[in-house]
């Protein structure tokens, strides 16, 4: 079976096409590399054993993606294509709202146009990636998936859009199958250290800003506030490994494929682990120093954030089960083999 993954060849795209052959489906990736690297399709063949199927273009060419929808009649699509960075959607919110809305409006219609011109081909399944940035500010943890939904930045904005997009679709169209995965904080990289987390610029998120400090690519960790009601006082998250994450996408589209029943589920491991404590896991796994500074809390921040991943487990049968360990350990892996990312390191 055929899956397309728009956004394949971004960080959790390509972890998913991993899992996704390893559980005997044929990924093919659907990119235009404006945040992502060619590098990593020669990356994942290297993994595989056998090349994935690319298809270049841009999701907002609609009628270029229902030309690939026919071409691979894929059993499911999974929609990670999109931009992500929290601070960059304050700075540039119509390039957030254009991208990431209008990238999915144009996904869907062109899903909706080759059913109906085709009718016997079911409406492939689709999981969306969205986030955990949909909780806003939590009142209480764990999150369970009924809490209420709001925003605090431009890019979470778009996630709660699309989100209600799909319900819409749902409504009018039952044939529609929808997983829809909010996504705690990835993190980490394939055991292999050939694919990984490569941001453009300064990394927005702690771990590959952590990783490229103790690489030596960045001189000292910012710790952003250390006055919160937390056992260290620093920020808490829900910290998940990116192969767990994508198995769970694997086992969303089963479900999605053989129970035909659309649902929203947390991805998370439902532990929170503090800032420092991520920093003293990478020195652990590097064997490096991380030097730090205590700076002011960063705007938009909350406390503490982690999920009650319970409904993913009854639902889907799966559970995140590598470590806070195991993720510093084969992000470190990751960043020593390939120090500026896909730009240079160890092909
Ligand atoms: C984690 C903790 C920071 C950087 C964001 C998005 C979310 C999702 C995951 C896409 C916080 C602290 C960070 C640094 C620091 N992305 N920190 N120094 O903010 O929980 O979530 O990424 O879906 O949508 O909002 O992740 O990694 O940015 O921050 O002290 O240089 O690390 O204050 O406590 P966050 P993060």
């Amino acid at each position: 079976m055929n899956i397309l993954l728009t956004g394949g060849a971004g960080y959790i795209g390509s972890h998913t096409c991993v899992a996704l052959a390893q559980a005997g489906f044929h990924p093919v990736v659907l990119d235009n590399f404006s945040n992502s690297s060619p590098e990593v399709l020669a990356r994942l063949e290297k993994i595989l054993g056998r090349p994935v199927v690319l298809e270049r273009g841009d999701i907002l060419d609609t009628a270029w993606v229902e030309q690939v929808l026919r071409r691979h009649a894929p059993a499911g699509v999974m929609h990670f294509a999109g931009d992500k960075a929290v601070g960059e959607s304050v700075a540039q919110p119509l390039k957030y709202f254009h991208n990431n809305i209008g990238g999915s409006i144009s996904l869907l219609r062109a899903m909706a146009s080759v059913h109906a011109a085709q009718g016997a081909w079911t409406t492939p399944a689709l999981v969306f990636s969205s986030s955990a940035t949909v909780y806003g500010d939590p009142a209480s943890v764990p999150i369970t998936e009924d809490f209420p939904r709001s925003h605090t930045n431009p890019y979470g904005h778009t996630k709660l859009v699309i989100e209600d997009m799909l319900a819409a679709v749902q409504r009018s169209a039952p044939d529609w199958r929808v997983g829809v995965l909010r996504y705690f904080n990835p993190v980490g990289a394939h055991p292999s250290g050939l694919i990984g987390e490569d941001p453009n610029g300064i990394p927005n998120n702690l771990m590959p800003y952590v990783t490229q400090v103790a690489v030596g690519r960045r001189e000292r960790l910012s710790v952003y506030g250390s006055d919160y009601p937390t056992r260290d006082g620093t920020g808490v998250r829900d910290y998940i490994h990116v192969m767990d994450l994508a198995e769970g996408h694997v086992a969303a589209l089963q479900h999605l494929l053989q129970a035909g029943e659309s649902f929203t589920v947390n991805l998370g491991t439902g532990l929170g682990n503090s800032v420092l404590e991520v920093v003293r896991a990478v020195e652990q796994a590097s064997g490096r120093p991380i030097p730090y500074q205590l700076a002011p809390r960063r705007a938009g921040d909350v406390a503490e954030c982690y999920a009650d991943p319970t409904r993913a487990r009854e639902l889907l049968g799966w559970k995140a089960r590598r470590s806070l360990q195991d993720m510093c350990t084969d992000a470190w892996r990751w960043q020593s083999a390939n120090p500026d990312g896909y730009r240079t390191g160890a092909a």
